[in-house]
């Protein structure tokens, strides 16, 4: 059987071949308020944008005789072995408006392409039930804020349900996001609440925590949270340098590089522009995540070359669960981790160990 994954794209009897059929046919499938809710970002959209264009800015030098075989696409990231050095990003609140199987979908999608996935706490799900679904470990994002002790005991409940490691959260207060206040968007009653849901924890919490009308964590009840966590803590939203020594002085394992896809705030900087300082801050060996603007393979070579030891995937991977559900999550894996692979190749690189800053201009 011929292994090449672009003659593949020919051969195949698969609905999709790249990543443009998957973003024409989400289009088709999502009423303008699901497609607003996917890709608003906050404000004029501005970081947004940067998000993706800078990744632009960043051009290859491929050598000429480099003299490479096949790349091995593979890669090793805290226990995990994944098939390419990915995740998938929790997307929360509203996911089952892409389709009603939301992170179970996902996380059998990426289990079948050999990757894993990072599941929000705002699920439509619990995160049991997630677990029980792909039946592989993953790791599980929980929101910073409101009781510690609280946020301790659902990180309990994460550990003992297969989660290997926590991502923290902080998030300051409400977000603007026009497309969706236009549109009066709201998610169905009960819906992100299933961690939260009756015998399981104070259903209270987690709409209070929605509503934002809880205080929100400094710095001491953050690190309180991290020397009690049963798991190691990667914090997401690292932006700069200063942070990421404040989070590995506070106790973190990991870094998270993050905007959140231009969700929170606009004109944050781009997050592929903040890796660089991060990854020099935190220094060789602390294990980095980074996320937002990540929509091909390319893309993923390039933060790897700057210094995560992953990515994560938001919209990419929301496009194919609103085209085609988890047959759809699996293609849009299976076309990043194609692109991935043919963009090694061409960087000369045999594997993801190879990438560096050496492979641009
Ligand atoms: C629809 C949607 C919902 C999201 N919900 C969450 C969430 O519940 N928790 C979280 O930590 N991040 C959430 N995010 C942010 C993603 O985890 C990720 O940081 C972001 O999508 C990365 O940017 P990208 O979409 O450009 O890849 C959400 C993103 C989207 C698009």
């Amino acid at each position: 059987m011929n292994t090449d994954p672009i003659d593949n794209r020919y051969a195949t009897g698969e609905r999709f071949t790249t990543n443009l059929g998957i973003w024409r046919a989400a289009r088709e499938a999502c009423t303008d308020e699901v497609w607003n809710y996917l890709n608003c970002g906050t404000g004029d959209e501005v970081t947004l944008r940067a998000n993706t264009a800078d990744f632009d800015k960043w051009q290859w030098k491929t050598p000429l005789f480099a003299g490479i075989g096949r790349p091995d696409t593979a890669t090793q990231f805290l226990g995990h072995s994944l098939s390419f050095p990915a995740f998938i990003a929790p997307f929360g609140g509203g996911e089952y408006m892409l389709d009603a199987e939301g992170h179970r979908a996902t996380g059998r999608a990426a289990r079948d392409v050999g990757i894993r996935q990072i599941v929000p706490v705002a699920a439509a799900h619990s995160l049991e039930d997630i677990a029980t679904a792909s039946g592989v470990a993953q790791m599980f994002q929980v929101t910073f804020v409101g009781d510690v002790g609280a946020v301790v005991d659902m990180m309990h409940r994460a550990k003992a349900a297969g989660y290997e490691q926590i991502v923290a959260t902080y998030s300051p207060i409400r977000q603007w996001r026009e497309r969706m206040i236009e549109d009066r968007t709201r998610f169905a009653p009960g819906k992100a609440e299933a961690n939260f849901g009756p015998g399981l924890s104070d259903p209270a919490a987690l709409r209070e925590q929605i509503a934002f009308s809880q205080p929100r964590w400094g710095w001491a009840e953050a690190r309180e949270a991290i020397a009690r966590a049963p798991l190691p803590i990667l914090v997401k939203g690292v932006m700069s340098a200063d942070e990421a020594k404040q989070c590995l002085d506070a106790g973190a394992m990991g870094l998270y590089v993050s905007n959140y896809g231009g969700r929170s705030i606009d004109r944050q900087p781009s997050a592929i522009s903040a890796l660089p300082q991060v990854r020099a801050a935190a220094g060789p060996d602390v294990p980095i995540i980074f996320d937002s603007g990540i929509r091909r393979g390319s893309d993923i070579a390039a933060a790897v070359a700057l210094g995560a030891n992953a990515v994560a995937l938001g919209r990419a991977v929301g496009f194919g669960l609103a085209a085609d559900g988890e047959a759809g999550v699996r293609r849009v894996l299976q076309i990043l981790k194609d692109e991935y692979w043919t963009t090694l190749g061409h960087l000369g690189c045999n594997s993801t160990a190879d990438l560096g800053p050496h492979v641009f201009i």
